[in-house]
């Protein structure tokens, strides 16, 4: 036992049921940082004939956002139908499976109260007036009847959360669900559908067939701000009674880039390695810190490792550095200035000469090339000069490489006004401006934010 008060099976069992790096979470008292969103979905999805749809990139939040959001409007008789999507998926199939799911809810639900019931295929009564045959689905006027009827069976107010509708490969099929949340509405169906998906707008998942936006709230969703990183944080620690230096939550904060799951995953193999040894941990430093740091980068997952890898692996350690300087900054895009800026910093802090700036460039444009995994792409919709990670989660990954090889990057500060960025915080330190033209920044972004 290496912390005080927890055995190996309550230590494991209080380590999971605070710390879930790899699934959703559909309780509003473990969801941080996401109440206005909450609210706004809530509210939105009380407006008859209205559904949601939650996008944003991979990791932020987006199935644990739908589920929080899905237990709290689903009425207390059921508990709400999850089912997601994958390349093959139709508008029937993602319907049939809702259906089945939802006789099964019945199904438990009656052998639970060890009710007998009847259930030839379709027909079912439950301790209340309930019965109900189901339409079977097999076209779209018998999926949006059997959707209707959930009302009746499943639920009062069944909510249906419809995950990873991206990767829906067939823009036909994905168009069939906006035709299929038109008849909800004309047939004034109780239910009501979240759906999740990665992208930076709906356009792009329906593909600019956008028909259906009277019928859809849209809800973007960001990174976590600090706040609700720290609270992660504190939560787990405070939990185990372990003290965490200040420096090290930032850091941790930091690393993650708002990735939440990236926040779980480095707490959880801290709190790891508190464990394993034999005598009492009741703080952390950190040795211990970069060790189960070590341990995150080794556990994160192929698919996000994999164009870090590609772009590395093999080849002049000075990839390595410019992609380091890639994930510096709060700035999400960035332009080739503020990159070279960021580089030398890290040539100077690794005391090793710099790249030349005609040099830097080429060799930072093979970043965009498939040979180096197209880590890199465009950004601000392919302006040249402007760069982003292909995707933002890999950019944590880089932060927590970085820091492993005892690189310090820059959190908190906005090079650029007006670009995405990642910074979200009261708790984050205060940005001292540089240069006239970033205190000119400054002052533009303050008057904004006043506004
Ligand atoms: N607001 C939050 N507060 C605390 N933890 C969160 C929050 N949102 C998500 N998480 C945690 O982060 C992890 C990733 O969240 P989730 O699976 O919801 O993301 P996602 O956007 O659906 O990811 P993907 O794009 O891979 O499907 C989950 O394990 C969950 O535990
Ligand atoms: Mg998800």
């Amino acid at each position: 036992m290496a912390i005080k008060g927890f055995d190996r099976e309550t230590f494991s069992s209080t380590l999971h049921s605070l710390l879930s790096a790899s699934q959703p979470i559909d309780d509003p008292q473990r969801l941080k940082s996401r109440d206005r969103e909450v609210d706004d979905l809530i509210m939105a999805l009380e407006a008859p004939g209205r559904h949601a749809f939650i996008y944003g990139d991979r990791g932020v939040g987006k199935s644990s956002l739908a589920q929080t959001v899905a237990t709290l409007v689903q009425s207390s008789d059921n508990a709400p139908i999850i089912t997601s999507c994958d390349s093959k998926s139709t508008m029937l199939g993602v319907i049939q499976t809702v259906i089945a799911q939802a006789e099964q809810s019945i199904r438990d639900e009656s052998k639970e109260s060890s009710i007998s019931l009847k259930l030839p295929m379709f027909e079912y009564k439950t301790n209340t007036t309930r019965n109900v045959q189901y339409t079977q689905v097999n076209d779209m006027h018998s999926a949006v009847t059997a959707l209707c009827q959930l009302s009746q069976s499943h639920s009062d107010k069944p909510v249906v959360v419809i995950d990873e509708f991206d990767t829906i490969s067939s823009l036909e099929e994905r168009e069939q669900f906006s035709t299929l949340l038109k008849h909800l509405g004309d047939r004034k169906a109780k239910v009501k559908l979240i759906f999740t998906g990665i992208g930076e707008s709906l356009n792009d998942l329906l593909c600019g067939h956008v028909s259906s936006a009277r019928q859809l709230h849209q809800e973007k969703l960001c990174v976590l701000p600090w706040d609700g990183r720290y609270d992660i944080i504190e939560n787990a620690f405070e939990t185990f009674n372990i003290k965490l230096p200040d420096d090290i939550q930032y850091k941790i904060a930091g690393l993650s880039d708002g990735f939440p799951s990236y926040v779980h995953l480095i707490c959880e193999k801290i709190l790891v390695e508190c464990y394993r040894p034999d005598e009492l941990i009741d703080t952390v430093d950190f040795p211990l810190f970069l060790r189960a740091l070590n341990e995150a980068v080794r556990s994160v997952v192929e698919t996000l490792r994999h164009d870090y890898d590609k772009a590395t692996l093999g080849k002049p350690e000075h990839f390595y550095h410019i992609l380091w300087a890639m994930a510096d900054s709060a700035d999400l895009i960035r332009n080739t200035e503020h990159i070279v800026h960021s580089y030398s910093g890290i040539c100077d802090q690794l005391e090793i000469d710099a790249l030349e700036t005609k040099k830097f460039k080429t060799e930072f444009a093979k970043l965009r090339k498939e040979t180096h995994g197209s880590i890199i792409v465009r950004g601000l919709g392919g302006r040249p000069g402007w760069f982003r990670f292909k995707e933002n989660m890999v950019r944590g990954f880089v932060r927590m490489c970085a820091e492993l090889n005892e690189v310090e990057l820059d959190f908190d500060r906005n090079f650029t006004a007006g670009v995405q960025t990642a910074k979200a915080s009261h708790k984050s330190r205060v940005y001292q401006p540089l240069t006239p033209t970033e205190s000119r920044v400054e002052r533009l972004r303050k008057n904004t934010r006043g506004k």
